[in-house]
């Protein structure tokens, strides 16, 4: 028997203005893209804005349902868009940006375990790996040099 140890690394970012400035912009695009969620149960509200190699920015913001699960993240509806839009475009990064209309979110909002195995898909089929920024309304952004960071274990076509 042995124990394995599987490390993630992330940078922080204090503020946006400590941002790449690309990468700014397209957080500015994320944050901008909150406004068009369709939250009216959770009124948690979440942009993402996906960068691809073609020089070609896809957005993507929550869509809830009535019936709950039938809904789908913002990362989601942006990747997807992506796929379907730009098939052979390559995703260089993705912003996300997350606000209630109950709270401040002052947290970076990791995208979730869904959303995570949906963008891991795209990074396998890729030659390059997907940045990842991350922020709430306010505060510090994380950035995660490759999905694998968020997704160490991931479940892929290896394994069918
Ligand atoms: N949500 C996202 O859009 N992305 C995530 O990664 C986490 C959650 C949405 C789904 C739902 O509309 C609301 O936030 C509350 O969970």
């Amino acid at each position: 028997m042995q124990k394995v140890t599987i490390s993630s690394s992330f940078t922080v970012y204090e503020s946006v203005d400590e941002l790449p400035q690309g990468v700014s912009q397209l957080m500015e695009q994320a944050v901008a893209t909150r406004k068009t969620a369709y939250a009216p149960y959770s009124r948690f509200r979440v942009g993402a804005a996906l960068e691809l190699d073609n020089g070609q920015v896809v957005i993507g913001s929550n869509q809830e349902n009535a019936a709950y699960p039938s809904g789908l993240c913002a990362e989601r509806v942006a990747i997807f868009h992506a796929g379907a839009a730009y098939p052979n475009a390559k995703v260089v990064r993705l912003a996300i940006s997350a606000a209630s209309d109950e709270k401040v979110v002052d947290a970076p909002i990791p995208p979730c375990g869904s959303c995570r195995q949906a963008i891991a898909e795209y990074e396998l089929r890729q030659d390059i790996p997907i940045e990842i920024y991350f922020m709430g309304e306010t505060g510090k952004i994380l950035k995660s040099d490759s999905l694998k960071d968020l997704l160490p274990l991931v479940f892929d076509k290896k394994y069918l």
